[in-house]
């Protein structure tokens, strides 16, 4: 299966055989990333630059590390401390970090689009790390390699997504891809934490959890997003958390197999109860961490096996 891509903006471009090129791949990196010697040469010689225009712990640190254990030269931009702060426009810092040579630019930032927008502009692989709340792509498949490996498919389950998914860029990444794979999608949260337009997405939409989880085979819990809300989006994080926050008895409802998954940061006592969070029969939140180191050493591979391609002339890849 060949993977034909200049970038990696979203999970909208991307085939099933993408997907799971890049899953197959990434279950290799996770067999590497459990021996003593993590190293491989995937990316020896090439620079790797993280743009992060919003906070990020786990994810910055999981692409460094991917990076790193490919043996790429790898750069932080601490992007609050740097000319953005000074009015540099967006292009004008992508202009100058492309005069550097990277050959792959990792970018959050907090307007949706804003990352495609940047890789019109620079000669290297972009990897969209969340933009707004339009996509995050590496979240939803290691969030899909995940389900795979506990599963044993991605294909013909029932999920179900809950809590705040008009903010969040993980939802929608989600949602795409987990259709392309054909599955079954529910959509769990007050009715005013659905986006709009929502009939589009070929989902059910539940407002209580019993019913949303009945028999589901993998719950997941989304962060509920307070800094991207500007208004009275829910009553009270008390009131929120008795009637979305997982618990044991609302998880009694979903199949007795079922997973829980959290893309973190966690709120604790919010949208899910920390022994749930924590009870390693059934979270695999700590699981998700690891792929998504491994999902990402195996989409920037992927890319620069194009770039490489590219450099040596032969080679159609889209964008
Ligand atoms: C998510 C994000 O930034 O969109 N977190 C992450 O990447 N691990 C979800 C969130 O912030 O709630």
């Amino acid at each position: 299966m060949v993977f034909d891509h200049a970038h990696l903006l979203g999970i909208e471009p991307l085939s099933q055989g993408d997907i799971t090129t890049i899953l197959d791949l990434a279950d290799q990196y996770a067999d590497l990333n459990r021996r003593d010697v993590k190293h491989s040469d995937a990316l020896a010689g090439l620079t790797q630059i993280n743009m992060f225009f919003e906070n990020s712990t786990r994810t910055q640190a999981s692409f460094e590390l991917a990076g790193k254990r490919l043996g790429a030269d790898v750069m932080n931009m601490a992007m609050q401390a740097s000319s953005i702060k000074k009015g540099e426009t967006l292009i004008d810092t992508a202009m100058t970090l492309n005069a550097m040579h990277p050959d792959l630019l990792v970018v959050r930032h907090p307007q949706s689009g804003a990352v495609d927008l940047l890789a019109q502009k620079v000669n290297c692989a972009v990897l969209n790390a969340g933009d707004g709340r339009h996509e995050h792509p590496t979240q939803a498949l290691l969030d899909a390699l995940t389900i795979r490996r506990a599963k044993g498919r991605l294909h013909r389950l029932n999920i179900a997504i809950c809590g705040d998914i008009a903010h969040s860029r993980v939802a929608r990444s989600n949602i795409i891809l987990l259709g392309k794979m054909e599955n079954r999608i529910r959509l769990v949260g007050p009715p005013t934490l659905m986006p709009s337009g929502i009939d589009a997405f070929g989902v059910e939409v539940y407002d209580n959890m019993e019913e949303g989880l009945r028999d589901v085979d993998v719950v997941m819990m989304l962060r509920l997003q307070r800094e991207r809300m500007d208004g009275g989006f829910i009553p009270s994080e008390r009131e929120y958390y008795f009637r979305y926050g997982l618990d044991a008895e609302k998880l009694s409802f979903a199949s007795p197999e079922a997973i829980v998954m959290h893309p973190g940061p966690m709120n604790r006592g919010v949208e899910i109860d920390g022994e749930i969070a924590d009870d390693i029969n059934r979270s695999v939140i700590q699981e998700q961490v690891e792929m998504g180191v491994a999902v990402r050493m195996a989409a920037m591979d992927l890319l620069a096996r194009n770039l490489r391609a590219r450099a040596a002339g032969n080679g159609e890849v889209m964008a």
